[in-house]
């Protein structure tokens, strides 16, 4: 429970917004801007938002990374292959400054939030000219003036008061019209013992439920039909707001505002509660889908990442979930490899994978990351031994996965259009309600709308069918 009010002050925005009309009317300002994204969801709407903050500074995107006048790396350091993709590409992109250098290269996000990483930037990276984290992310029109003005490279990461911040009210750049991400709380409390966010996003903060509403409401008027409500761990939504709204309250206040499909993620099973249930199963635009990393199938590795359910307690939910939603498409996350984990704990995950039906499911070798516990652990697995294992998970997940989607021919979904679909010009493509991806004849005048069909084949990860 907290009382104090992490909100960055309007002032301070309106601060931002005055130095980015500023930046517009400087001469020499970059032109063009091009953004990487790595990682997760969160970081895809923080990019929107940079993406918005750098076209009110009166910027146009480019899609081609060599020609930008600007390009942000926005990183993930949840795993260590996705850093060193990230610092693989920075430095690649410096061979294209050699030839440009009046290219500037900025990176941000949880890469560089992380202890001694803005040192490092500082002393490995000198071709990088800007670079902040995570929680600093709504100065950024202050700190690319300064770097326009001083010519010389910037490195700022919030510390201490500044660290648990929650901005609103700054320009986001939506790239689909149809679809919106909403994030409804940043950080997490949980210290799953192999995570890194929680001392790179900081610790659970919610934002205020009017401010979520009115948002919601001004998408449905800009004609968005679908939501995604982001946050590390959405079901604790509310807990620091000295109980004015929980989650399952604020999903009912989402589903009466008839915004037509809403969508969540990410859910920890530890703090899933029945209400939330019955609130998805009442719902009417509540889509029956549920995002719920189960991480292992072990109880004695569930404890050691400090995950605080059991594999009963899961097994129960995921029925719980099916009785009140017989529909409901449920999708997981999946580490092999934790220290210590034995031939018999991972045949404890297979067999869960087996009994629990995913329609999918994330799968990922351990990565030890500095500052968490499980880093400093004993028996770390030999990588040879991690990686034939996640090739038999990924292996049985495909099978699990194949019954799910083959026990949708013959019924009939909505579709929600997002894009032409890749195999074929005559096709679109679209999530329906359970979230799987949908392919069926279609076109251009299909973009954006609800379409009826029946499901005829499925694919490895998708289906087919036909409009009604
Ligand atoms: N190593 C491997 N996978 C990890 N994840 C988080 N931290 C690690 C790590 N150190 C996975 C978890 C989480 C997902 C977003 O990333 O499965 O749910
Ligand atoms: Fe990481 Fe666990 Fe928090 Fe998810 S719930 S972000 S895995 S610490």
């Amino acid at each position: 429970m907290r009382g104090k009010d992490l909100r960055v002050p309007i002032e301070e925005i309106e601060r931002q917004r005055e130095i980015m009309r500023l930046v517009r009317e400087t001469d020499d300002r970059p032109q063009t801007y091009h953004i990487v994204t790595y990682g997760c969801q969160m970081n895809v709407q923080d990019s929107q938002k940079i993406a918005g903050m750098l076209e009110e500074m009166g910027l146009s995107y480019t899609d081609e990374r060599e020609s930008a006048d600007f390009v942000i790396f926005n990183t993930c350091c949840v795993r260590d292959n996705a850093e060193r993709r990230a610092l693989g590409n920075v430095t690649w992109l410096n061979e294209i400054k050699k030839k440009n250098p009046k290219l500037l290269i900025g990176v941000c996000g949880c890469m560089i939030q992380q202890p001694q990483m803005a040192d490092r930037i500082l002393r490995q990276y000198p071709f990088i000219d800007l670079a902040f984290g995570t929680q600093n992310l709504y100065r950024f029109p202050e700190l690319l003036r300064q770097l326009l003005s001083s010519r010389s490279r910037v490195v700022s990461v919030a510390q201490g008061d500044e660290f648990d911040s929650v901005p609103e009210g700054l320009p986001i750049r939506r790239v689909r019209h149809e679809q919106a991400f909403m994030t409804i709380m940043y950080g997490c409390n949980n210290f799953c013992t192999y995570c890194v966010v929680p001392l790179v996003r900081g610790r659970e903060r919610s934002r205020k439920a009017d401010m979520i509403l009115s948002e919601a409401q001004e998408l449905k008027n800009d004609g968005v039909r679908e939501v995604m409500l982001l946050g590390q761990n959405v079901n604790s939504y509310g807990k620091d707001l000295n109980g004015e709204m929980s989650f399952p309250s604020l999903l009912r206040a989402l589903d009466d505002t008839g915004i037509e499909r809403i969508r969540f993620m990410t859910s920890h099973p530890k703090d899933l509660s029945q209400e939330l249930i019955d609130v998805m199963a009442a719902g009417k635009h509540i889509m029956p889908h549920v995002h719920l990393p189960v991480q292992s199938g072990s109880d004695r590795i569930l404890t050691a990442m400090n995950r605080h359910y059991t594999r009963a307690q899961y097994m129960g939910i995921i029925a719980r979930l099916r009785t009140a939603m017989p529909e409901v498409g449920i999708s997981t996350d999946i580490i092999v490899g934790f220290p210590g984990e034995t031939d018999e704990d991972f045949e404890d995950t297979l067999s869960l994978v087996r009994e629990a039906r995913f329609d999918s499911a994330f799968t990922f070798v351990y990565s030890p990351r500095a500052g968490t516990k499980a880093a400093e652990m004993d028996c770390q697995i030999p990588p040879e031994i991690s990686k034939a294992r996640i090739e038999a998970l990924i292996a049985l997940q495909e099978e699990m996965t194949g019954r799910a989607l083959e026990s949708m021919i013959g019924k009939t979904v909505t579709v929600l259009v997002e894009g032409l679909s890749k195999r074929s010009e005559n096709q679109v493509m679209g999530k329906c309600e359970r979230g799987i991806t949908v392919h069926f004849d279609g076109g251009e005048s299909d973009m954006g709308s609800m379409i009826p069909v029946k499901i005829t084949a499925s694919r490895t990860n998708s289906l087919c069918g036909e409009r009604i």
